[in-house]
This record gives structure tokens, C-alpha cells and sequence, in this order.
């Protein structure tokens, strides 16, 4: 007997797609692992063919969260709904979903289209109507023409599209991924994200991602939630999280994190720790004497020389630690103050305006437009700009460095 893997969670009870009713909330829904709390009273509403991404540091409850609206898991409290019926207690496969995970779990003896077809076969589906809908979902994910292959005689990115066509010839409803592009190199990920997101706008289906991959959320979602320790900090479109983050962590996480201590003063004023005072409407929505951060993303900042700022404009003074050629771009880390530092971004325009960057050592003033400040409070669980997570979240361009050089 074939033993079946877990993520064959066949859905038997969605034979439409994109027909309105691929929504999923969850209402305070909490796991508990013995004393440990994975998942922390989380709300959501996902709205039919929405591409919605959970992103977040490794531990902070994505898969856990994913494995309950699949059905693998039960939450401890809250519900889960879909389609806004209750599905508390239904196994996987009664629920209208399937699940994509990391690793693809291909049936190593069988072809393409027998892995694909496996589901159906189980369903008793007609054998012509099976045959169609394979190879349908095969040309979908661009492997038409390798159906009669093992997965063993294909790449990575290949047997990641497979398990893609395995989920999607079910006509679930919502469509669960964990991490899909994990295992893949930077390049092919990049171009299965592209491919991913018009496979979604294709078919219209709900899709669930999970990633601690913030600009793979960045470029593939609708909207994306932002975890942390169990908890959902920010919820919002991908412009919203990188313009406007609503916490320490999710400035830190979502790109690199340029907090300035601040103290509001009242009014629209809030006080640079050590630095100006800046008017700014973002300064109205707190109240005087509220302690908090300033950020400024780093392609944001200027660089002039010290005493030279623009005077019309907010700055602060500080001392070139490191100068990094990222290609595009040449990364500055200033030092502002004793425990204070900031990442500038200077577009590589031309070879003569870099070679007048200031070097390691030198002083600079560091210039923004007050619009571009956002001032964030510190996360509610002390995941703050020191904390687990932020800070340690290397550029995209760095971690493409580190891809390259392997
Ligand atoms: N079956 C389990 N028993 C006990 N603890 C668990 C179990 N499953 C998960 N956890 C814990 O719950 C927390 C959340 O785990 P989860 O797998 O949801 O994290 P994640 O966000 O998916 O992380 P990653 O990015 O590493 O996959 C972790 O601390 C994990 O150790
Ligand atoms: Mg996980």
C-alpha cells in the first residue's frame, strides 16, 4: 500500500475556483504547546483570491498558524472559518484546501503525471476528465513536456513547481504554502516568485505564504501579516509595512532598521534624542512625553558634510564606521551616537560622485525630509530595535552577496 504524505491533503469538497468563497478568518485563535504558547490570539480576515503572506522570524508560529487552517493542527482557542463556516474538527481533507510545503514530497518512483494525478485517481475521478485536468496543471507550472519524468531527472525549481500542479489539479479554494521557494537558490527563487504570483492571478484562488523572507513578501502579496512571538504586530499592503511600520520589530524586519530614540513634545513636535526637534503631522497621533522611535529608511538619508546640511531640513551628526560597494548602491553605517547607528543608501549614479563618498572615519551630516521619517513604537513583547529579530536582518542585497559568493 502507498503510503500517503501528509501534503496530499486532497480537497474533495472544491471542485470551483474562485467563486467568492475562499475567504478564511480566524477569530482569537491561540496554540499552546504544554505551557509554550506558539500561537497567541490571532484575528484575521483573508478575503477571496487574496494573495496574503505571514512573514516572520523562525519560531514565531507561521507554520503552526498555516497547519491549523489546514486542519493538521487544532487550535487550543479561537476558530477557524472559511468561507465562513466553522471548520473545527474537519480533517484536512474535508476542508477546500491544500498545502504546498517546503520540501516537495514527490513520489520518487512514479512520473510527473502520475505524482500530479494521484489525488484524483484516489477520488475516483474519470480517467479522461483526470487526464485533462494533469496535464492542464503540468502546463500551468511550465513542465508540459517532461510528464513522463521522475522527479530524480528534475531540478529543485522543477520538483517545487510539481508539488505546485499536485495542489492546484485538486481546485482548492485555498491554496496553503510553507516556505515553497525555501530550498531553492536565490536566482530561481526569484524567478518562481514572478511565475508563483501569475499563477495566483490566474487561477484567482486564495493563497496563504508563509516566509521570513521579507522581500519575497515585499513583491508577492497583497497584504502581509507581520508576526512575532505568537502575535500579529502589522497587518497591511506591502507599501504600508515598509512606509509606515507600526512597531520596533516591524521597522527592524521589514528592511533594515534606522531607529532614532525620540520624545514627543506635543502638538506636531517630536524631539530627536541628541538631535533635532522635527514637525511632523506623524507626531499628532501620540501624546506629550510619550517616549518612542524615529525611522528613517536608509535610501531616505542624505549625505552632506558636517556644517554644510541643508539648514531647511532635519539632520544629525555622525562618524563613517563602514562603507560597503553593494553594486547598485554603496552602503554607509554612520554612527550617530554612543548606541545609535545608521545605514545610509547612495545610489551608485556615476564612478565619480561614489569616489566622492566620504571614507571610514570621516564626519557627516545626515539629512531627511520630514515626510520621510515614520515614528514607531516599541513592540508590545520587548522585541525591541536590540531585540530577537530586528537589527539582525541583513539587507536583500547582503544576503545576495552571501548566496553568490557560496
Ligand atoms: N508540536 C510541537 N510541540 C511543541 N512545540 C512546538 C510544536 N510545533 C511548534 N512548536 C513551537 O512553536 C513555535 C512556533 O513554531 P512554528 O513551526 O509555527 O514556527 P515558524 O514561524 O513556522 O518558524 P520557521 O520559520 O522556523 O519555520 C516554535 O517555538 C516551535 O518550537
Ligand atoms: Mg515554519
Amino acid at each position: 500500500m502507498e503510503s500517503e504524505p501528509e501534503n496530499v491533503d486532497s480537497a474533495d469538497t472544491a471542485e470551483v475556483r474562485s467563486d467568492g468563497s475562499g475567504d478564511v478568518s480566524l477569530r482569537g485563535v491561540t496554540k499552546d504547546f504544554g505551557s509554550f504558547t506558539a500561537v497567541d490570539d490571532i484575528d484575521l480576515d483573508i478575503a477571496d483570491g487574496e494573495f496574503f503572506t505571514m512573514l516572520g522570524p523562525s519560531g514565531c508560529g507561521k507554520t503552526t498558524t498555516l497547519r491549523m487552517i489546514a486542519g493538521f493542527e487544532q487550535p487550543t482557542a479561537g476558530k477557524v472559518l472559511i468561507d465562513g463556516k466553522d471548520v473545527a474538527g474537519e480533517p484536512p481533507y474535508k476542508r477546500p484546501t491544500n498545502t504546498v510545503f517546503q520540501n516537495y514530497a514527490l513520489f520518487p518512483h512514479m512520473t510527473l503525471e502520475e505524482n500530479v494525478a494521484f489525488g484524483l485517481k484516489r477520488k475516483k475521478v474519470p480517467k479522461a476528465e483526470i487526464q485533462r485536468r494533469v496535464s492542464e496543471e503540468l502546463e500551468r507550472v511550465g513542465l508540459g513536456r517532461e510528464a513522463k519524468r521522475k522527479p530524480a531527472q528534475l531540478s529543485g525549481g522543477q520538483q517545487q513547481r510539481v508539488a505546485l500542479a499536485r495542489a492546484l489539479v485538486n481546485l482548492p479554494k485555498v491554496l496553503l504554502l510553507d516556505e515553497p521557494l525555501g530550498a531553492l537558490d536565490l536566482k530561481l527563487r526569484k524567478g518562481l516568485q514572478v511565475e508563483l504570483k501569475r499563477i495566483q492571478e490566474e487561477v484567482g484562488i486564495t493563497f496563504v505564504y508563509v516566509t521570513h523572507d521579507q522581500e519575497e513578501a515585499l513583491t508577492m502579496s497583497d497584504r502581509i501579516a507581520v508576526m512575532n512571538q505568537g502575535r500579529i504586530e502589522q497587518c497591511a499592503d506591502p507599501e504600508q509595512v515598509y512606509e509606515k511600520p507600526s512597531t520596533t520589530f516591524v521597522a527592524g524586519f521589514i528592511g533594515v532598521s534606522n531607529l532614532l530614540p525620540a520624545e514627543v513634545r506635543g502638538g506636531n513636535e517630536v524631539s530627536i534624542v541628541d538631535g533635532p526637534t522635527v514637525t511632523t503631522p506623524d507626531a499628532g497621533r501620540f501624546s506629550a512625553g510619550e517616549n518612542l522611535f524615529a525611522v528613517v529608511r536608509p535610501e531616505k538619508l542624505d549625505v552632506s558634510s558636517p556644517g554644510e546640511g541643508p539648514a531647511d531640513r532635519p539632520g544629525i551628526e555622525g562618524i563613517v564606521e563602514s562603507s560597503l560597494f553593494l553594486g547598485t548602491a554603496t552602503q554607509l553605517g554612520v554612527k550617530v551616537a554612543d548606541d545609535s547607528k545608521l545605514t545610509v543608501l547612495v545610489p551608485n549614479a556615476s564612478e565619480e560622485e561614489r569616489h566622492r563618498l566620504p571614507g571610514g572615519g570621516a564626519k557627516v551630516h545626515l539629512s531627511w525630509e520630514p515626510e520621510h521619517m515614520h515614528l514607531v513604537t516599541e513592540s508590545p513583547n520587548g522585541s525591541g530595535p536590540n531585540g530577537a529579530g530586528a537589527g539582525e536582518v541583513s539587507t536583500s542585497e547582503e544576503q545576495q552577496q552571501g548566496e553568490e559568493a557560496k
